[in-house]
């Protein structure tokens, strides 16, 4: 017979998000006494992750496979990188959570949720009840296969989200070494997969359909310094075309790759970099959605009663902006669950929590080469510094101005302080009268506010 348990609370998926709400619940609850298998106000919780393409591991960073994980001496393995290193806390290893009294159950995909039944059920029929549940399932890869590409389930035509789709690519590397890699898309996983592949020594030509890669981001003239900059790296970079079809040689594996514009291109290996999708579907029809994802308040509960999404599924109040948004990055991640925690908490306790007031953070880095983004891209920019990419020692950053107002920062190869500076600048939204001067006095600017 298939099993039941009950829990007060339930986080569902085991990703950046849900940990942060483990460990935010440890820390707020206190330690349990020894033995108790007490969390989030003396109740057992659980963890789940899903059998789907996914190696029976505790939760780990996710920013790491697309970096540390890939390089060719000294790569990131795990135990090294279990959530939560990438912020500078302690590393959860499966102990942690046997320790802390927390149930973490791996290889197990819900399929069904029920919420007006408050029940899960997972696709072996184990059904989970719960008080309390905390939806963090996080994002899924869109895929080539999903608009029909013509060849495009060749063996070698890979995708990056879990741990199993980085050792994939490990073993591709391998077994195609030194050969050519074809990486399509130009935004965060184009870009840093990019540079992974050329460290490992392959002939690296991207492909996107944009005139200039991470164009949700970048202006023209940031993404001036980093084409050349991967130019120099001997990367070749193909624009505004897409992949529009995949030969493969009698093994299956991938051989070329069509482009739309009639070019061909020779390859051992082809990485795909097209953008995510919220993992809602479990809650169609269920919850109030909104801009892809679920809709929540600023404590992340959804429009269902001690139901919550946070992470990358989330909708919430952008109080900075005063408008509802997704993000889909680490920070928010870690950052929507713990306000999660605490608003469950207060709620429990009568107390109050303030509004959620975040302010976006987007980073990336590849080569010698980091950026950090504060705030909001949108107005008219001014770029300062030089974004030659020849240059020595880059850097270079853009502000967005609208209204009058500072409201976004880019900046190439800041110091720890320098970054902060421009965190300040794009929470604080200052005055500029004279844009052209702005761009004159560029870093000094945000460094003395
Ligand atoms: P996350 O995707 O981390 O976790 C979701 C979990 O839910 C997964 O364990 C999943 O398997 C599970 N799940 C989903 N459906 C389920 C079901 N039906 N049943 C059970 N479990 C289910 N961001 C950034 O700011 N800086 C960076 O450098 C990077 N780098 C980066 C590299 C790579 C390769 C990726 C794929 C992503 C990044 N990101 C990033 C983005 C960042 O990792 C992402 O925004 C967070 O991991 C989101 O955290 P969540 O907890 O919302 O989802
Ligand atoms: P993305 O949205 O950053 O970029 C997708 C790119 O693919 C865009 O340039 C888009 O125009 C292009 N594209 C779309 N259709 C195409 C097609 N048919 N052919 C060629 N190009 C096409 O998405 P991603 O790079 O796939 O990243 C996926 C997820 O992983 C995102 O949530 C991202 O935030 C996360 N991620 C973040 C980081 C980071 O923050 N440093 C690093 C890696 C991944």
């Amino acid at each position: 017979m298939a099993s039941e348990k009950h829990f007060k609370y339930v986080i569902l998926g085991g990703g950046v998000a849900a940990v942060r709400i483990r460990r935010e619940g440890v820390r707020q609850a206190g330690r349990p006494a020894r033995g108790a298998r007490h969390h989030l106000q003396g109740v057992r919780t659980s963890l789940y992750l899903p059998a789907r393409r996914m190696a029976s591991v505790a939760p780990y960073e996710r920013p790491a496979l697309s970096k540390g994980y890939l390089f060719p001496q000294n790569a990131a393995r795990l135990p090294g990188f279990h959530t939560c290193v990438g912020s500078g806390g302690e590393k959860l290893l499966p102990e942690w959570y046997t320790e802390k009294g927390i149930e973490l159950i791996l290889s197990t995909e819900i399929v069904k949720a029920d919420l007006a039944s408050k029940t899960l059920t997972s696709a072996a029929g184990a059904t989970f009840t719960y008080e309390t549940l905390l939806i963090a399932t996080g994002s899924s890869t869109i895929k080539l296969t999903d608009f029909g590409v013509q060849g495009a389930e060749s063996n070698n035509i890979l995708y990056l989200r879990e741990i199993d789709d980085a050792d994939k690519l490990v073993a591709a590397m391998q077994a195609k070494k030194d050969g050519k890699a074809v990486v399509v898309g130009g935004g965060y996983i184009g870009l840093e997969l990019s540079a992974a592949l050329k460290i490992n020594n392959f002939d690296v030509t991207m492909v996107y359909p944009e005139p200039w890669c991470m164009p949700r981001l970048f202006t023209a003239g940031i993404a001036h310094f980093y084409e050349g900059y991967y130019a120099s790296k001997g990367i070749n970079i193909v624009k505004g075309t897409v992949a529009s079809g995949f030969d493969a040689d009698a093994n299956g594996d991938v051989s070329v790759v069509k482009l739309k514009d009639g070019r061909v291109l020779d390859a051992d290996i082809v990485i795909v970099g097209v953008g995510g999708r919220p993992l809602t579907g479990l809650f169609k029809g269920q919850v109030e959605e909104d801009k892809g994802g679920l809709k929540t308040d600023t404590f992340f509960e959804t429009s269902v009663a001690g139901v919550y999404a946070i992470g990358d599924v989330a909708t919430f109040p952008m109080k900075l902006y005063n408008e509802p948004r997704r993000v889909e990055h680490v920070d928010h991640a870690r950052k929507s669950a713990e306000q999660a925690v605490k608003a469950i908490k207060a709620k429990e306790s009568g107390e109050s929590v303030a509004e959620y007031d975040y302010l976006p953070y987007f980073y990336s880095r590849s080569f010698d080469v980091a950026w950090q983004f504060y705030g909001e891209n949108v107005g008219e920019t001014v770029l300062f510094g030089d974004n030659d990419p020849a240059v020595a020692k880059p850097k270079f950053g853009t502000y967005w101005v609208k209204d009058g107002k500072v409201i976004g920062v880019f900046l190439e190869g800041g110091s720890a302080d320098e970054n902060q500076a421009i965190a300040k600048v794009a929470r604080a939204q200052p005055p500029v009268a004279d844009v052209e001067a702005l761009g004159k006095e560029g870093l000094d600017f945000a460094t003395k506010i």
